[in-house]
C-alpha cells in the first residue's frame, strides 16, 4: 500500500530525467553573459557597467551607427574573441562557451558557413534590441 506513491513519486522522476534541458536560447545567453556590463535592455548600464575603465557600448544604436545595417559578421566576431589577438579591455571573448551545435549561416557575405547555432542566436537577440 505504501509503496504506491513512492512507485508514482519514482516514475515522475525518472519522466523528468528523460525530458531533455532546452537548449540555451540568445535571451537566456545575454542574460547571462552580457546584461551584466551591456544592462539588461543592451543600453549599457549594467551593474558591472560602471566600474570599468572602457564603458560598454549601447548594443540598441548598432544598426543607426552602421547606416542603418546591422553588422552581423562583426558583432558575432566581437562576441566570440576570435579577431583579437588579446581580448579587448572591457570585453572578454566567448567563443568557448558558445559552442556545440552548429548551423549553416550566412553573415552576409553569401557564403553559407558552419557557425555555432548558440552565437547565431545571440546575435539575433542582440540585433532585435
Ligand atoms: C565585462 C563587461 C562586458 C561583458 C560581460 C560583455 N561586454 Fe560587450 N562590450 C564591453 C565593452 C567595454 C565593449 C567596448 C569594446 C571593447 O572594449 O571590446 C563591448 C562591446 C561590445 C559590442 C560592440 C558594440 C558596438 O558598438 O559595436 C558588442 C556587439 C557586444 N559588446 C556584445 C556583447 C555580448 C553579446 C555579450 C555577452 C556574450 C557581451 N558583449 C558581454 C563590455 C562587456
Amino acid at each position: 500500500m505504501r509503496a504506491r506513491p513512492l512507485m508514482f513519486a519514482l516514475a515522475a522522476l525518472s519522466l523528468a530525467a528523460c525530458v531533455p534541458t532546452p537548449a540555451p536560447t540568445g535571451a537566456a545567453d545575454y542574460a547571462a553573459y552580457c546584461a551584466a556590463c551591456h544592462g539588461p535592455g543592451g543600453k549599457g548600464d549594467g551593474a558591472r557597467a560602471y566600474g570599468l575603465a572602457k564603458p560598454p557600448p549601447d548594443l540598441t544604436t548598432i544598426a543607426v551607427r552602421n547606416q542603418g545595417a546591422f553588422p552581423r559578421a562583426q558583432v558575432m566576431t566581437q562576441i566570440w574573441g576570435y579577431a583579437r589577438a588579446t581580448p579587448t579591455p572591457g570585453m572578454p571573448g566567448f567563443g568557448a562557451l558558445l559552442e556545440g551545435e552548429t548551423v549553416l549561416y550566412d553573415s552576409g557575405d553569401g557564403i553559407l558557413t558552419p557557425t555555432p547555432l548558440r552565437l547565431v542566436q545571440l546575435m539575433e537577440f542582440v540585433a532585435g534590441l
